[in-house]
């Protein structure tokens, strides 16, 4: 059903430089050819009723309730499913149309129940409101065979279907096929028995279905409803907000009842997800009220002690004297902070001005270092700015998509859905990944090339696919020519054409055939827009930063960047990692990515923030761990981040944090990072507080309160309230004015406002003089560097090897379900579908084992050893298994190394040398974690402190 205010035009817009002008109801009308009748009269003010349609779907004509005069031809078109003509006269309401309606309506309403006083959706139903508009007043047909019984499938935890509601419109099922591209649904059955059918006829939780809620949005009546609306009913208003998940950011209404939200409804007019949502962003917000959510600050000396809870008065406090006596002690540089690419724009912004500005050094790092970090390094160094090149629809236009290390139908499905489309339309596609994954082939689509390669081999099969197009004469010599750095470009050139980068030569290095890997590249060379997609599969790897610049110089190469349909674009996971590297989280780069060692961009953030700023960069993540066991960083600040669970070598991070004086964590729940803390600082979720996220095409968006923060402040007021307590004055009131300080201090932002950003539902940096709008493509005349350069990217094996003693290679990533740590799915109806971590493992490494389906597993590296059960599965090649890590008991973390990229520090998440075997019981990992964790679950239980 439609959102609050959503005006539904009734068929999608068209567009076209011809525009039609023609006549209806009297009134003239002009739109682009090959709209729809419905939508011209709607686009005019004159409203037809209609049911089976609706404007995010192409339009289907089977309700009949649509029908209008057009004179000079027979009958009673259906205005849905008639495209406008010039000089056309249309009628809308005359009697006969009246009672043609009239008439139709009351077949649907005959064999529906009249229940609409007590039905959920009472007064946001499409079926009442036509009822209505043709003037229904009574049912003549006498009862007789009817679906009035039909039972509900009530399996999603989401979402419910009455069959006996079911006007059988079809629109979810075209959702189903159209916007989200999974083909779940089908009229099952013939004339009057006819019904919607979850697969063969299923439970919806047996089927495909993904539980993305395009049906239930597209569905006119209670047919399909969110259990949150029969729970609490019907909303009373809306806020726009933007999805916390995610790097799609996808524009949601948050339908509310007072501070209460009754559901949260995918925004038509986002401009990332234009109304389209996944099961996260769309149901998987309950986490924000859950009853784990810790909204009193606390305070312990010794993390063996128990919590106490406090004022925040006494917190913060207690905080600042901490970090100031640790660097009265230690040193100015013994202290530090990390921010959060899941808090907002201004939050990540403020935390590492209280760095640099209150703490006086620049040990500030953020979870991009172990996500993105290669792709700002790689991107600067070939193309001159650290982001995307595109904007999510600049993929409609692409003939040929290579993905490449990424799997965005279970990381950003809405991206994913929007990607099947343009595949079904006929774009060609080439998934460069050691697993099968649902990108490789699903319905109506599959891959043209599969490069399976072998985990770490990256760059060997970017070197050779290089190697094809400059061989095999497919470059664009008129592009590079015009737009590269021609001496690096022949340097590369001469590099990448030498014999030992040949897809022959590399073939047993990646396990990709050569003719497989020669077909892909002549298809990106030659297949029209060629735009790539990448994510962690390239970035987390010993030689990530190389990939990212091997995939730029081959984007380069083939004169792929600088308009729609082409470009390099890295696939952020969370919500905020673009923004967070935007803001200046790095230890080395003030916001804008400007190095704190340039005098002149130091100089104005000294002049605006009142203070001198250290030079030199200061410590990475992984640095101040190897600080805090060498006995030099004794503090720290963390907001919204699980390093614990999240950062590689999990009993080194837990070493690092045992031996630190002070660590505060600021988070929503007591995450397993603040299991070692002393500070405990309650946090906001993003239904609580102002702000901006960044996603991933560079589009900023602003977040919405729509209730009040649980524990008293939004995160950005407790980073302010602790710099005041440092003795550094912060004294905002609005996350709009720390935007604009922003956009004052950094050159790519200096156009954005908040008003800016309400006015145009968001904006692309960089904004600016010279883009005030926003910039949906970059590089389009010429590169931001300048000229763009080629760089060498020589392949070296990583140093994690198979040995006798680790025979597999580990691979990690993500599920649809499931979010990153799993602090906020894994406190949701998510877990229906993904209840726990498994190891899945090919069946020939699994009979060698004597691994059966569901057997526990010891995985071990020579890090660590954690227990899985085993999924067997063909989608992993023999030789590699592969885990996912939403949660902590699983310990995926335990086993990973702390190898990392070569530049950047990006831990090398995606290849760890493993042996597998059966076993009967957990590690001793993780039967520490489990005492531990109980240990500190019971000394959260506080009592409020006397002192
Ligand atoms: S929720 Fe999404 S995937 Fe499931 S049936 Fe509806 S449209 Fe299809
Ligand atoms: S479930 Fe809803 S959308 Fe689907 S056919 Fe029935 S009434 Fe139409
Ligand atoms: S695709 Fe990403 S941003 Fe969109 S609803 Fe899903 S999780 Fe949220
Ligand atoms: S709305 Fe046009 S036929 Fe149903």
């Amino acid at each position: 059903m439609n959102a609050i205010d959503d005006k539904d035009f009734g068929t999608p817009a068209r567009e076209s430089a011809t525009l039609v002008t023609l006549e209806i109801d009297g009134v003239a009308v002009t739109v682009p050819a090959g709209t729809s009748v419905m939508r011209a009269s709607a686009e005019a003010g004159i409203n037809v009723p209609k049911l089976c349609a609706t404007d995010s779907l192409e339009a289907f004509g089977s309700c009949r309730v649509c029908l209008v005069e057009i004179e000079g031809r027979k009958g009673y078109p259906a205005s849905c499913t008639t495209p406008v003509e010039p000089g056309m006269k249309v009628r809308t309401q005359t009697p006969k149309l009246a009672d043609i309606r009239r008439g139709m309506v009351e077949l649907y309403i005959s064999d529906h129940p009249l229940d609409c006083l007590t039905c959920p959706t009472n007064g946001n139903c499409e079926l009442q409101d036509v009822a209505g508009l043709v003037g229904l007043r009574e049912v003549r047909y006498k009862k007789g065979e009817n679906h009035l019984e039909l039972k509900k499938d009530e399996s999603n935890p989401y979402f419910t279907y009455d069959p006996s509601k079911c006007i059988v419109c079809n629109r979810c099922v075209r959702a189903c096929e159209e916007t989200q591209g999974t083909f779940a649904l089908t009229i099952d059955g013939r004339g009057f028995d006819s019904r919607v059918a979850a697969g063969q006829n299923e439970a919806f939780m047996e089927s495909e279905c993904v539980s993305c809620g395009a049906c239930v949005q597209a569905c006119p009546t209670a047919t399909l409803t969110e259990k949150s609306v029969i729970r609490i009913g019907v909303a009373e208003h809306s806020v726009v907000t933007t999805c916390a998940y995610c790097g799609v950011g996808c524009g949601f209404k948050a339908e509310m009842k007072g501070s209460e939200v009754v559901r949260m409804v995918p925004w038509k007019d986002g401009s990332a997800n234009h109304g389209h949502s996944c099961v996260k962003g769309r149901f998987a917000w309950g986490y924000a009220t859950h009853k784990d959510r810790i909204t009193k600050p606390m305070i312990r000396k010794q993390i063996s002690d128990p919590w106490q809870e406090v004022s925040w008065d006494e917190a913060i406090a207690y905080a600042a004297g901490e970090f100031r006596r640790i660097q009265q002690k230690f040193g100015r540089d013994s202290i530090g902070g990390i921010t959060s690419s899941r808090c907002t724009n201004e939050e990540t912004y403020l935390v590492q001005k209280l760095v640099r500005a209150a703490f006086g050094n620049n040990n500030v790092d953020t979870c991009a270092r172990v996500c993105h970090s290669p792709t700002g390094y790689g991107l600067k160094q070939t193309l001159g700015e650290s982001a995307g090149t595109q904007t999510f629809d600049s993929v409609m236009q692409a003939d040929v998509i290579m993905i490449i290390g990424a799997n965005p139908a279970a990381a950003h499905p809405v991206f994913a859905s929007q990607m099947k489309r343009r595949l079904r339309q006929g774009a060609k596609l080439i998934v460069v990944d050691p697993r099968t994954t649902e990108m490789v082939q699903g319905a109506h689509y599959r891959a043209d090339y599969h490069l399976k390669l072998k985990p770490g081999t990256n760059v060997a099969v970017i070197d050779a696919l290089a190697h094809v197009i400059v061989t095999e004469g497919l470059l664009k010599e008129d592009f590079i020519a015009e737009r590269c750095d021609l001496k690096s470009f022949g340097d590369w050139k001469a590099f990448v054409s030498r014999p030992e980068n040949s897809p022959e030569a590399m073939a047993d290095v990646t396990g990709v055939p050569a003719d497989v890997l020669r077909g892909a590249a002549r298809l990106y060379a030659s297949g029209g827009n060629a735009a790539i997609y990448y994510g962690l599969g390239v970035t987390e790897h010993a030689q990530g930063s190389t990939m990212v610049m091997g995939i730029a110089n081959l984007a380069m190469a083939t004169g792929n960047v600088g308009r729609l349909g082409v470009g390099v674009n890295p696939l952020r996971g969370q919500n905020n990692v673009q923004g967070s590297c935007d803001m200046g989280s790095f230890p080395h780069e003030l916001p804008g990515y400007r190095h704190v060692s340039d005098s002149t961009v130091r100089a104005e953030f000294e002049a605006h923030w009142g203070v001198s700023l250290n030079a030199e960069p200061g410590l990475r993540i992984p640095n101040m761990f190897e600080a805090s066991l060498d006995g030099s960083f004794r503090g720290l600040y963390v907001q919204g981040e699980d390093i614990v669970q999240s950062d590689p070598n999990t009993q080194h991070v837990a070493d690092a944090l045992m031996a630190m004086e002070c660590l505060v964590v600021q988070d929503i729940f007591l995450n397993e990072t603040a299991k070692y803390a002393h500070v405990f600082l309650p946090g906001s979720s993003f239904l609580e507080k102002d702000g901006t996220f960044t996603n991933a095409e560079r589009r900023i968006s602003r977040v919405r309160k729509v209730m009040p923060p649980k524990a008293g402040y939004a995160d950005w007021e407790v980073t302010q309230l602790l710099a005041n307590a440092l003795g550094y004055p912060m004294n905002y009131g609005h996350p709009s004015e720390i935007m604009a300080e922003i956009a004052a201090l950094t050159p790519t932002f200096r156009g954005v406002s908040y008003e800016k950003i309400d006015r145009q539902g968001s904006v692309q940096w960089p904004c600016n003089e010279q883009a005030p709008d926003g910039t949906p493509i970059m590089h389009v005349e010429q590169f931001v560097r300048g000229k763009g350069r080629f760089m060498i990217t020589k392949y070296v094996a990583t140093d994690e090897k198979v040995t006798q003693r680790f025979p597999l290679i580990l691979t990690t990533g993500r599920i649809l379900s499931q979010y990153n740590v799993g602090a906020q799915t894994r406190r949701t109806e998510n877990v229906h579908w993904h209840s726990e971590d498994r190891l899945e493992i090919h069946p020939h490494d699994a009979e060698e084992r004597g691994i059966r389906e569901g057997d526990w597993v010891g995985i071990e590296s020579r890090s660590g050893q954690t227990v899985l059960r085993a999924t067997i599965t063909e989608n992993v090649q023999p030789g590699v298994v592969y885990t996912t890590f939403h949660f902590p008991e699983s310990g995926a973390n335990v086993i990973t190394t702390d190898n990392s990229d070569w530049a950047t520090n990006c831990p090398e998440y995606k290849v760890t040398a493993v042996q597998v075997m059966p076993v009967t019981q957990p590690s001793e990992w993780q039967k520490n974690y489990q005492r531990f964790n109980r240990q500190q679950l019971e000394l959260a239980r506080t009592e409020e402190s006397g002192a």
